[in-house]
């Protein structure tokens, strides 16, 4: 069911919150007592909210954020995972990877709004997601070994692609938890910011990019993550198609005239 206040449309989920302002969608897990561990629910729920954001063409960025001031998410839910066999826990392995894949292939920009600890899971469910604005006391890590496990949702693969091999190969190896300047300085967020206003800044940015064309945007995501996985010449091909099909949009027209005109473009998404 979905209600719609003033200029916002709430959805009605019970371990995340769905809010879309203008069209900025924000996602807040919302079990501030686990300090919003990730159990089934909230990832069912995660996974119906992408779905919803893809399919809604008037949402053109998305915010992904913890409920409460102390945990972006503390991990997954240990005392959901404690009595799992190797099947289900293959299974539940296998669920959040699908769902952290389908968040980072959204057609649309994803950042996360990062207080507090960003644990195991939830330093995955943020490095799924496209840019990371972090407050000035988070504590990110990947402790999974320190519980007789490793990571489970893309850690020890996003990890090592976003900060290289050995940062990452130390970070999971000996559980450490690092701080916001540590974060900063190998690369896991992109900016730091003070814990008050992670995210105003995230929805300060999400609008900055919502005024741009979104298939550019979107085909600049596209480019950027298939592209990583190709050899460089594979890649830049890549990059031809894109920018060549975007002559065939509305929005191509619409930008460069409103240049050419010293005025401001407004995009529609065509
Ligand atoms: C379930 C959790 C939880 C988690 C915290 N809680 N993290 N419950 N799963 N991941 C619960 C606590 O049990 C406690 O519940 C409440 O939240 C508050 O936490 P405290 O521990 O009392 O808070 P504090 O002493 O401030 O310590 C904060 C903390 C600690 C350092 C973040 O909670 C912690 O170490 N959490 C676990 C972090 C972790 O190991 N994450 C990785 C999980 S494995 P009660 O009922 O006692 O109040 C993982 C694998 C992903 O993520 C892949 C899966 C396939």
């Amino acid at each position: 069911m979905s209600i719609t206040k003033g200029d916002k449309t709430i959805m009605d989920f019970n371990s995340i919150n769905y809010v879309v302002e203008e069209n900025i969608a924000i996602i807040t897990i919302n079990r501030p007592k686990f300090l919003n561990a990730l159990n089934t629910e909230v990832l069912k729920e995660l996974s119906d909210a992408v779905d919803i954001i893809a399919a809604d063409t008037a949402v053109r960025a998305v915010i992904v954020t913890g409920a409460g001031e102390k945990a972006f998410v503390a991990g997954a839910d240990i005392a959901e995972m404690q009595n799992k066999d190797v099947l289900e826990a293959r299974e539940f392995s296998s669920l959040g990877n699908k769902i952290f894949s389908k968040l980072e292939n959204l057609t649309k920009p994803v950042i996360a709004a990062v207080n507090g600890f960003a644990l195991g899971g939830g330093c995955e469910l943020a490095m799924a997601c496209d840019i990371r604005i972090a407050g000035n006391k988070v504590k990110f890590g990947q402790p999974e070994v320190g519980l007789g496990i490793m990571t489970g949702f893309g850690g020890s693969q996003r990890l090592a692609r976003l900060v290289g091999a050995g940062r990452a190969k130390e970070l999971l190896f000996t559980g450490e938890m690092i701080n916001a300047e540590r974060a900063n300085e190998i690369g896991l967020v992109n900016r730091v910011v003070d814990s008050s206003e992670v995210l105003e800044e995230a929805k300060r940015m999400a609008q900055m990019i919502a005024s741009k064309a979104p298939l550019g945007v979107s085909f600049t995501k596209k480019a950027v993550n298939e592209g990583l996985n190709l050899d460089l010449e594979r890649a830049l091909s890549l990059e031809v198609e894109l920018f060549g099909a975007l002559f065939s949009t509305k929005d191509q027209t619409v930008g460069m005239t409103a240049f050419l005109e010293k005025r401001q473009a407004v995009f529609s998404g065509e």
